[in-house]
């Protein structure tokens, strides 16, 4: 979260002020933060919910993926991209990352078996992953994409917003993304199928209860969970939604103005899309560990590799294979599974590891002063 202040506090008022804090019956803040995200990021359709790990998983549903299914993730993304896949039933295939930091599209094509349902892209970080390959990949091999744009609010790939590239799309907006209300998600897609079916997922009682949120709802209702937004939260997100492109563009200058500053010093890891890259992060791209880890040390960056959950290597109950407390509902211990499942081991993508031993990490802030960019220009330079 970069900028919160008294647009957020109005908006909160409001809420309360009408007494009618329920996403029903009350001011449509839910709703009207849905219909003004679609607009925003050219989605058909959006539900908000509790979360980005809800609309991933809600998302998952809505393709119908479940046990019996694998579904490949890069082995470098926060661990709840790849619990969503256990959660839904269905088995996580760790793929390798490439220079860019994102999913590597010649593992992706290694990793694929028949029993492959979808791929999960992360934009890890705003880094926008290779979206025309891994569409094209996902194309010839019947699978659907998840997009899992939940460090990556409003960013682009050339010129699409993230998210709305693939059938689906998952935004986070917990206290640490670039939009947030402390927490909450939400889910894109333009596929009404997979919408219907993730709108019953995420709030069964929408159906049963709170009548006509599905006009012309084909899919039958089935039981699912309880991942409904609340009113203040979405009047929060609806004013973060209209700093969102401003706080972008500010981060994109800021990292430019330091990239360029020291192009001839420092070599930058490569982008899939500088252009539509969100702008949070500087990465400095070593040869050796051994000097990125002293460059961490002397700016005070972070290697990625230490960045704990985030690295497959610390997926610990997935890498155990402890897929659920009671072992009927366990995919680890399924039926449907038990051919599916791969040897998981922490030096199973070297590639990977080796990639995010060597990079490093400066935040971007996007209210720096020139003064700011011009010390940390300076701080860079003595480092050689
Ligand atoms: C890449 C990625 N995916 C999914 C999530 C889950 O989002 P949430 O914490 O809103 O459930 C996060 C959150 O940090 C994330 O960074």
């Amino acid at each position: 979260m970069y900028r919160i202040g008294k647009e957020e506090i109005a908006a909160v008022a409001r809420v309360i002020e009408s007494k009618q804090i329920f996403k029903v019956g009350g001011l449509n803040e839910v709703f009207n933060f849905e219909n003004e995200l679609c607009e925003k990021i050219g989605a058909e359709k959006a539900i908000m919910m509790t979360s980005g790990k809800a609309s991933l998983i809600s998302a998952l549903i809505g393709m119908g993926i479940g046990p019996g299914d694998q579904v490949i993730v890069p082995g470098y993304t926060y661990i709840a991209s790849a619990m969503a896949i256990v959660a839904v039933g269905a088995i996580p295939v760790i793929a390798e990352i490439d220079d860019t930091l994102t999913i590597d599209i010649k593992d992706i094509e290694k990793k694929i078996t028949s029993h492959t349902k979808a791929i999960i892209p992360v934009h890890i970080q705003g880094f926008p992953c290779n979206m025309d390959a891994i569409c094209a990949l996902a194309k010839k091999h019947n699978l659907f994409v998840l997009e899992d744009a939940c460090q990556a609010d409003g960013g682009s790939y050339h010129g699409k917003r993230l998210a709305t590239i693939g059938d689906a799309g998952a935004f986070s907006f917990n206290f640490f993304k670039i939009v947030s209300a402390g927490e909450g998600g939400a889910l894109v897609t333009d596929n009404r199928e997979i919408f219907e079916r993730a709108y019953i997922y995420h709030d069964s009682s929408a159906i049963a209860f709170f009548g006509n949120q599905l006009d012309g709802v084909g899919t039958v209702p089935f039981c699912g969970v309880q991942y409904r937004a609340n009113e203040v939260s979405a009047a929060i997100m609806r004013e973060q939604l209209k700093k969102m492109d401003d706080i972008i563009a500010d981060l994109r200058a800021n990292k430019k103005t330091v990239m360029d500053a020291l192009a001839a010093d420092f070599a930058f890891a490569p982008s899939n899309d500088i252009k539509g890259d969100c702008g949070t992060t500087l990465t400095f791209k070593f040869d050796t560990i051994d000097e990125a880890a002293k460059f961490e040390e002397y700016i005070g960056g972070t290697r990625p590799i230490n960045t704990g959950k985030h690295v497959y290597s610390h997926w610990t109950p997935i890498l155990e294979k402890r897929g659920a407390l009671h072992p009927l509902m366990d995919p680890f211990k399924m039926e449907a599974n038990k051919d599916i499942i791969p040897e998981y081991s922490k030096d199973m993508c070297p590639k990977t590891l080796d990639i995010l031993s060597k990079n490093v990490y400066v935040s971007v802030n996007p209210d720096w002063t020139k003064e700011d960019m011009e010390k940390l220009v300076a701080k860079c330079k003595a480092f050689k």
